[in-house]
This record gives structure tokens, C-alpha cells and sequence, in this order.
């Protein structure tokens, strides 16, 4: 498992050999799935990169369209494996090694608790088309002109505010204060403790800087926490403009086990794929993203971003 400071790092190696002064160490030269990135943001393929052709082409479409956005080689935001080319399917799984990743594929992409991708199950015959493969054995697809890998959702410009408005009342008690920083932490920190269970805020892209406020364009969006059978446990209101959220702890914890959680907006929805167990979500949300703690192989891709 690489860790996200390991997959930028890539990321602007990748660019380095782009523009030809780069050295080769580390990066997949066979020109399939070699990761890059536009300018030492989030991971993404290099424009122009496709599935490798020994996926058949039916399969590589279905990857292309809702699968390779996250699991680009290496893969994005905690997406733990690629699926670019063949040999990924046949790899055991990270999470159980006794399955490889092409059977764990079709069984999460039936899963309705945890589907693949995150944000809900695709239409039957795409799973069809993809079970049918790997029930085959996953044989060599020969496909002549394989697609091209989607574009990552974390791919946004870094170091930005869209909304152009920041926070200026340092902290001067609002529940519109300080839009990005870590809100539990520092209440605790202040001898709080009963302000915030719940805290973060959302943006409409992925590297938006501290005290910015999300905007305008968050009106409507909520978090919506379940347990992890999903059942609903608990809808936050995001506020708008600052893009901050919360909860007190008086109204409502995360349960012992952690949660699920999705930002939803007029039907819309981005999910969180792992469970989450700390309510503080700017910890890890940062603009560049970061985990829990420096060790932490699984930081976040950058801010909760609206679906
Ligand atoms: C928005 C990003 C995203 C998209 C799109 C996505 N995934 Fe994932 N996937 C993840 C994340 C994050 C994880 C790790 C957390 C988890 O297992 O839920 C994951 C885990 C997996 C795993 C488990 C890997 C292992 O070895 O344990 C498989 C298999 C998988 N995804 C298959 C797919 C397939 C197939 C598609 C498309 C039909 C897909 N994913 C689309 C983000 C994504
Ligand atoms: C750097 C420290 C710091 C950070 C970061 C911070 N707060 Fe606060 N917050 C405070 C302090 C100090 C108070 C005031 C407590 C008092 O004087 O009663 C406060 C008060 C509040 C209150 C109570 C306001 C009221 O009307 O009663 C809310 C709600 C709140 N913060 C939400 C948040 C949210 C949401 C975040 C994260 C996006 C956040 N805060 C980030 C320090 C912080
Ligand atoms: C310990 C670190 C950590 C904490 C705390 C955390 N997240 Fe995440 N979050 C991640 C990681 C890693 C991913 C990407 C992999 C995945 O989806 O599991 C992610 C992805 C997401 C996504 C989908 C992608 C995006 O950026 O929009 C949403 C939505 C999200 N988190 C919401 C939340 C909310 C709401 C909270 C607080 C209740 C929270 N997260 C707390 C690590 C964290």
C-alpha cells in the first residue's frame, strides 16, 4: 500500500519525465497506468494514458467510465489497488488475500452495503459483462484500441478558493468560524469539549486552503452518517456560505463501531468509502489531505468535496 505523500511524490516524478529531465526510478514505463499528474495536485493518469489492452474491451470500458478514476496505477485516494490491466485482476486482494482482485471486483460491485464504485451500484448488465470475464478465468482480451482512463476526482488546482471569501474573525465563536481547520481539536484545546462531537466543512473542489469558505454553491448539501449496514443514523445540515457543519455532542456521536458517511446534494451523492471513526473530519480533510496521524497509509485525497 502506498501511502498519498508516496503517490505525489510519484505524481511529480511523473512530471518530471514528461517534460525529459526525470530519472526512471519507480515509475511504470511500459506507458499503461504509469501514473502522472498536472502539476503536483492529486494523482491522475497522463492525458492520453488507456487501459492496457489485454483487458477485453467491454470490461475496459466499464473500468474507464466508473472504476479507474480511483484505481489508476498507483492507485488514488485510498482506492488500494489498480485496475488498468490484467495482471491487477489477478493479483490476490489487499483486503483477503484468499480472493483475487477480479473476484473481489464483481462481488463488491453486487454489494449493496459497500458498493463499487462508492456512490451505488451499476446497471445489471455491467456487472454482468464483468462477471463474465472473470468467471472465465480473466483470459487475455485483446482489445485493439483500449480506452482511456477517466479523470480523478481529486484532480482539482491546489492551494485555491473558489469562493474568493475567507473567514477574518480568528476565533470569535461562530459556527461559521475557521471553514477547513480542525474544529473538535481545537475547541478541546480551548476547554470546550461540549461544542463539537462532529466538525468539518465542504468544498466544491479538492485543495481549497484553510479559512476559506466553501460558498454559495453548497446551499442544500448535507452529511448524512449511517451505521455500517447503512442504516441512517443522523443528517448534519452544511451551512452555507462557509461550508462548516457540526454537531454537539450532546446531540450526536459517532458510534463505537465508526460510521458511514456521504455528502448529498439534490439527489446527489459522494460517499466515503472506508468507516470513519473520528468526527473531527478537517483532520484528515486538509487541503492536501492528510491521515490521522504521519503513519497513517491511508490519508484522504484532500477537502470532503460536494457530490
Ligand atoms: C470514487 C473512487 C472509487 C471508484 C470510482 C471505485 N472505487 Fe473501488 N475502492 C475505492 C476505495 C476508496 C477503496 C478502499 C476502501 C474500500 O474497500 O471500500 C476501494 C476498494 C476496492 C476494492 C477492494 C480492493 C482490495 O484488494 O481489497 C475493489 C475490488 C474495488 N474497489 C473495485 C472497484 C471496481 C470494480 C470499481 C468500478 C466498478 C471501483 N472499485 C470504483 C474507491 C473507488
Ligand atoms: C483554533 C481554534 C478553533 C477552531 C479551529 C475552530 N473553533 Fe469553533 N470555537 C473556538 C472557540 C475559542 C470558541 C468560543 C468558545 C467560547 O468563547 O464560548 C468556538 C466556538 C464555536 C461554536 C459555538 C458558537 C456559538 O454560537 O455558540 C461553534 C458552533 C463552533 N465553534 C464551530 C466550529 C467549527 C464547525 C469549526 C471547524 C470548521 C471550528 N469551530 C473551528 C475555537 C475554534
Ligand atoms: C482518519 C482520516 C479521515 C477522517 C477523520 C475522515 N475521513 Fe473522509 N476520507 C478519508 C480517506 C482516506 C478517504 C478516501 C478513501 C475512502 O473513501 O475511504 C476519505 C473520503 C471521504 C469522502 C469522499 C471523497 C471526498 O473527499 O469527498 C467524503 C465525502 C468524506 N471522506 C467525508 C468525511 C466526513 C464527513 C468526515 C467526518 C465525519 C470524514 N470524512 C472524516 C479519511 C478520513
Amino acid at each position: 500500500m502506498r501511502s498519498w505523500t508516496t503517490f505525489v511524490g510519484a505524481g511529480v516524478l511523473g512530471v518530471a519525465i514528461a517534460v525529459g529531465c526525470g530519472t526512471g526510478g519507480g515509475v511504470d514505463t511500459s506507458g499503461v497506468g504509469a501514473s502522472s499528474s498536472s502539476g503536483g495536485e492529486a494523482g491522475v493518469a497522463p492525458t492520453g494514458a488507456t487501459l492496457a489492452g489485454d483487458i477485453p474491451c467491454d470490461v475496459a470500458e466499464i473500468m474507464s467510465r466508473s472504476c479507474t478514476s480511483c484505481h489508476t496505477d498507483p492507485p488514488n485516494g485510498g482506492a488500494k489497488v489498480p485496475l488498468t490491466k490484467r495482471a491487477h485482476f489477478l493479483a490476490p486482494a489487499v483486503t483477503d488475500a484468499s480472493k483475487n482482485v477480479g473476484v473481489l471486483s464483481v462481488e463488491r460491485m453486487k454489494d449493496t452495503r459497500k458498493p463499487m464504485p462508492p456512490d451505488g451500484v451499476l446497471p445489471a448488465s455491467d456487472v454482468a459483462i464483468v462477471e463474465k470475464w472473470v468467471a472465465a478465468g480473466m483470459p487475455d482480451g485483446q482489445c485493439a484500441s483500449p480506452p482511456g482512463l477517466g479523470k480523478s476526482p481529486y484532480d482539482t488546482p491546489r492551494d485555491i478558493c473558489t469562493s474568493d471569501t475567507f473567514w477574518t474573525r480568528g476565533e470569535a465563536e461562530s459556527a461559521d468560524m475557521l471553514p477547513g481547520e480542525v474544529c473538535n481539536d481545537c475547541h478541546v484545546k480551548r476547554r470546550h469539549p461540549n461544542i463539537s462531537s462532529i466538525g468539518g466543512t465542504v468544498y466544491p473542489t479538492a485543495h481549497e486552503k484553510d479559512k476559506c469558505n466553501g460558498g454559495p454553491s453548497v446551499a442544500g448539501a448535507e452529511v448524512v452518517f449511517t451505521d455500517v449496514d447503512g442504516k441512517e443514523l443522523r443528517r448534519t445540515k452544511v451551512r452555507s456560505p462557509s461550508g462548516n457543519f457540526y454537531e454537539k455532542p450532546s446531540v450526536f456521536t459517532l458510534p463505537a463501531a465508526g460510521a458511514k458517511v456521504y455528502v448529498e446534494q439534490a439527489g446527489k451523492k459522494r460517499h466515503m468509502s472506508a468507516v470513519v471513526k473520528d468526527g473531527d473530519c478537517n483532520k484528515c480533510h486538509t487541503m492536501d489531505g492528510s491521515g490521522a496521524d504521519a503513519s497513517d497509509p491511508n490519508k484522504a485525497p484532500g477537502r470532503i468535496m460536494l457530490p
